[in-house]
């Protein structure tokens, strides 16, 4: 969600700033930008759409400036328009923004009474006229940025540059994530590290309240009482591999044909030798209670762990949406408590605020997420890496497999630890079976697409499962709506007739999560009640479960037969492949969903 880019070079940087952007595509944008300064001056050129638009823009006007900012905007203030693009400009100063001014308001307002004439609709602007307000008045570019620590109300993380200076970039970081680096060829500013792939071979993590002043050839970075510090480096990822489609049409096409080799590279890190209890430091018979939080997919991900940690290590698990919890009353039960954090970009501003939250009550807490430059990674006690490689589609599929990897291999470490040792060596063994079953469903595309043309042309479609496999229901639920724009919703099998059964007609695709397993009966049960009142049901099991199911299936789709606890990591996948073949169907823009954001760093 909004993609912060800048770069200070000595040859031009216009192509480098709109590659960045290419690269920050993903987080979700709606609306794209860059300013360059050249010996005429400061330069801006924005469009709303697609990078590609602005690319040709660029191309078009020959930037020649060795200093830029760049930006992809997903608006909250103001509608997507060239006007209310970043950079916003204002006397000289050119500035990008991160996340949300929530008192811009009332700045605005005595901005205008001090004279300054606005152009846009933005909460941003009010960046670049505080900064130019406070440098006229004689401040350096530091003191200007630690102004904004006392001005502005929110999480933000800003880039400048100002006519007066051509050779460095500004920026401060404070709440929202940032990255700056030094190559061969000049200084970088990134708000996701594998944008510097190529161009860098490490990057320093920025901490909140630092600022940056970065040149061709230095970066210098002080916290928020101007202090020089150093801080940690990560490497850059040397190629941009994750970038590249693998001959598939669409990104999330190859993330999900990448989740068996996801899957192994969870296996090698975390199957060798106690790699999680190296990394926490928790005995977890001394915790009464597991407290899994998170949002979108990651929480269906928690719902599944809640039902694992149950059944394989005996603990209770309570999972709260992160963006209620942070609200959420707290009741001191006297329960000791651990909190998992879950999120693939580490960076979800709700998931943040409960971690802030627990932090503060004093609970360890444990960050689970794909990005290990993120603020979760950085932040909670512990942190668990998911190891998925960059997930660029929008719609979460190899980080959701990863988050489910890891959280079984947690769930058998603390069953270990509270003495549940059988328990926990069935979990692992299934887990070792995980990658060869994900390949045969991948193996078993085909007959998903056939399913999917007639699929596309419903109005809505309804998922049902049991046990651990609703909440798949509800994430296959969700994978649908998010790229085809179908309505969908995912029910426990056992409520349907308690409501959504009205629902039911010959229009409406029912998929029922049905293999073989403890609820197997009850869930076919369910699924005949669908059937007597005409539904469409789209049996999702294995063969034994299609077999028994055969005379009310319409269609049906086949899972390797495997140890019940894994059938949540294997099912997802013909529910991404459904959804992927339904919007591909439907002609949607299946990498970059209307509205959707990758990484959500707004409240
Ligand atoms: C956005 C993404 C979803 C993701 C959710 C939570 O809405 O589009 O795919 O599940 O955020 O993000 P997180 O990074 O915390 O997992």
């Amino acid at each position: 969600m909004c993609g912060i880019f800048a770069a200070v070079s000595d040859r031009p940087v216009a192509g480098v700033l709109v590659q960045g952007l290419k690269r920050l595509e993903y987080r979700g944008y709606d609306s794209a930008g860059v300013a360059t300064i050249d010996d005429d001056g400061m330069k801006r050129v924005c469009a709303v759409g697609k990078v590609a638009a602005l690319e040709s823009r660029v191309e078009a006007e020959r930037l020649p400036g060795c200093i830029g900012i760049a930006h992809t905007r997903w608006a909250t203030h103001g509608s997507p328009s060239e006007g209310d693009s970043h950079p916003q400009i204002a006397s000289g100063v050119a500035v990008v923004h991160n996340g949300i001014v929530e008192n811009h308001g009332a700045l605005r307002r005595r901005l205008k009474r001090q004279g300054c004439n606005f152009h846009s609709e933005t909460d941003s602007e009010v960046i670049p006229w505080l900064i130019s307000r406070a440098v006229a008045d004689g401040l350096g570019a530091a003191q200007a940025l630690n102004l904004l620590d006392e001005a502005l109300e929110g999480s933000f993380a800003v880039a400048f540059m100002t006519e007066a200076d051509r050779n460095v970039l500004h920026a401060k970081r404070h709440g929202s994530p940032l990255v700056a680096a030094l190559g061969p060829q000049g200084g970088y500013l990134s708000s996701d590290i594998s944008a510097l792939a190529g161009l860098a071979k490490e990057a320093i993590v920025l901490s909140d309240g630092d600022l940056v002043e970065l040149r061709r050839d230095a970066i210098a970075v002080f916290d928020k009482i101007g202090r020089p510090v150093s801080r940690p480096r990560l490497p850059v990822e040397a190629s941009g591999g994750a970038f590249d489609k693998g001959g598939y049409h669409h990104y999330m096409l190859k993330e999900i044909h990448d989740q068996p080799s996801v899957a192994r590279a969870v296996e090698s890190r975390y199957d060798r030798g106690d790699f999680i209890g190296e990394q926490i430091r928790l005995d977890f018979d001394q915790v009464d209670r597991i407290r899994l939080i998170a949002c979108g997919t990651s929480y269906y991900a928690c719902l599944v762990a809640k039902r694992w940690f149950a059944e394989i290590a005996g603990v209770s698990a309570e999972v709260d949406l992160a963006s209620e919890h942070r609200y959420a009353p707290h009741v001191a039960d006297g329960l000791r408590e651990a909190a998992i954090l879950v999120s693939q970009s580490g960076e979800t501003a709700d998931t943040l605020a409960s971690l802030e939250k627990l932090e503060g009550l004093g609970v360890p807490t444990i960050g689970i997420a794909n990005q290990q430059a993120s603020t979760l990674a950085r932040e909670a006690d512990y942190f668990l890496p998911l190891l998925a490689g960059a997930e660029i589609g929008v719609a979460s599929t190899k980080a959701f497999t990863a988050q489910l990897l890891v959280l079984a291999r947690f769930v058998a470490h603390v069953a270990e630890q509270r003495g549940h040792r059988a328990a926990a060596r069935r979990l692992r063994a299934a887990l070792g079976e995980a990658p060869k079953a994900m390949e045969a469903v991948l193996h078993n595309e085909a007959a998903i697409v056939a399913v999917a043309e007639t699929f596309a042309k419903a109005r809505s479609a309804l998922f049902v499962g049991r046990g651990a496999l609703y909440p798949l229901a509800m994430e296959g639920a969700l994978k649908l709506k998010e790229i085809s724009y179908i309505h969908a919703e995912g029910f426990a099998a056992g409520e349907l007739k308690h409501g959504p059964i009205a629902l039911v007609d010959e229009q409406t695709p029912v998929v029922a999560l049905a293999p073989t397993g403890a609820l197997f009966s009850k869930l076919a049960s369910n699924v005949r009640e669908i059937a007597a009142r005409k539904g469409r049901i789209i049996l999702i099991g294995d063969r034994k479960a299609l077999l028994a199911l055969s005379d009310v299936a319409d269609a049906s789709l086949t899972l390797p037969t495997c140890d019940e606890l894994i059938q949540p990591i294997i099912a997802a996948i013909p529910l991404q492949f459904l959804a992927y073949h339904v919007a591909a169907a439907r002609g949607r823009d299946i990498d970059r969903p209307r509205n959707l954001a990758k990484s959500v760093t707004v409240e």
